[in-house]
């Protein structure tokens, strides 16, 4: 399929990607997102909640240690790669691979959008009135909810995720809990100071629901941080290219984004809230005081020139190779699931890297962060 880079694709060539059929509109479709995450480590202690029976009334009740079952019962084996065994729709890997991925993930967003999304330290300062809570949805490894845990050691923080945290270094702080926020969180109304969640599109089928759900969630004035990747590639003029139609010519990334896109809508991921978070953030009627930034980050460190900020841009390029080239591996069960064909996704992963080694073509990616306050109640 794109064993001849000379020759255009016939008509029939194109996008013959699904063993099954696809109408033209569904493949021609948006958006998509890197992610996914877990250990197999051990200890600490984490909540279940993850099915409508099992659902706490409260964060605090049935804290319980993962036996072995437990644990194995949250996995499933797919494509070579451990995956949640509760979602159809989050399908990328929640395995050890995925979780040092999302580590080096962690720091590079760390580095290009600072540590925490402006009004955190405001809104964590510990005050005599309560005991400031944050919670993260679609925690992953944990990188983030930890720093805050260690950052302000007199909060009271909560991981939330699929699969269950048996992470050994979760500061005491810090508890755990296994859910699918898809199933609503009234559980936490009211509960929280702040609620941050970063990458979870690809396993939320409805992302403005979402921001409803959260908005209950939310204490008044409490801090809301949110972000998405679209799963889009843009080209030097930060110009979208589609990556729909089959090009044996390249860029390779933005094609198999696209064919990630399909996937996951395939799967019922709410894959376009990157480009809508602003909206829905800001129209809201709970929400004030929005900010919302972009950050565009280079697939590779293809700028020339040697001065200070050409070799701060090709580190950060550097640090986002490294992450999507890990990223087309982690998005193997979820294309392969999706009917994609094995033999056209080497392929194209195989190009697709090769494009990102080589940094030759400018490309980019964008990262988009929404952070509001709750209004007053
Ligand atoms: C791409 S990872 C991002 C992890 C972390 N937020 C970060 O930025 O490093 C997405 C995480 O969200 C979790 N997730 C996806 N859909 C979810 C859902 N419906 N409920 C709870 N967690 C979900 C996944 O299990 C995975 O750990």
């Amino acid at each position: 399929m794109l064993s001849n880079p000379n020759h255009a694709p016939a008509p029939s060539q194109m996008l013959p990607l699904y063993d099954d059929a696809m109408s033209v509109d569904e493949q021609s479709e948006l958006a998509s997102i890197m992610s996914g995450s877990y250990g197999f480590a051990r200890p600490a202690s984490s909540v279940t909640s993850n099915s409508e029976m099992m659902r706490p009334a409260s964060p605090a009740r049935s804290l319980l240690s993962m036996t072995d079952s437990r644990l194995a019962a949250s996995f499933r084996q797919e494509y070579g790669r451990h995956l949640n065994n509760y979602s159809e729709v989050y399908r990328l890997p929640a395995d050890d691979e995925e979780l040092t991925r999302l580590n080096k993930q962690h720091l590079m967003f760390q580095r290009v959008m600072g540590k925490y999304p402006p009004g955190l330290e405001e809104v964590l300062t510990p005050d005599n009135v309560e005991t400031k809570t944050v919670v993260d949805l679609g925690c992953g490894s944990g990188s983030w909810i930890f720093d805050v845990a260690r950052d302000f050691p007199e909060s009271s923080c909560l991981a939330i995720d699929l699969v269950p945290m048996q992470s050994t270094s979760m500061p005491p702080n810090c508890r755990s809990e296994v859910d699918d926020i898809n199933l609503g969180l009234q559980h936490y109304f009211g509960q929280f100071n702040v609620v941050h969640s970063r990458l979870v599109c690809t396993g939320v089928k409805d992302y403005p629901g979402l921001v409803d759900q959260i908005a209950l969630v939310l204490r008044s004035r409490g801090l809301l941080s949110l972000t998405e990747h679209n799963f889009y590639v843009y080209g030097e003029d930060k110009k979208q290219i589609m990556g729909d139609d089959f090009n044996p010519n390249g860029p390779f990334l933005p094609q198999w984004m696209a064919v990630a896109r399909n996937a996951m809508r395939r799967h019922g991921a709410d894959v376009d809230a990157a480009h809508r978070l602003h909206e829905w953030v800001k129209d809201h009627p709970d929400f004030e005081d929005t900010i919302y930034r972009d950050f565009w980050l280079p697939v590779s460190p293809w700028k020339k020139g040697d001065d200070a900020e050409t070799r701060v841009f090709n580190e950060v390029g550097e640090a986002c190779r490294e992450d999507l080239t890990a990223f087309l591996e982690s998005g193997r069960p979820l294309l392969l699931s999706a009917g994609v064909k094995e033999s056209f996704l080497n392929e194209l992963e195989t190009k697709a890297r090769r494009e990102m080694e080589e940094a030759r073509t400018p490309l980019y990616v964008l990262v988009e962060n929404v952070v509001a306050r709750r209004k007053r109640w």
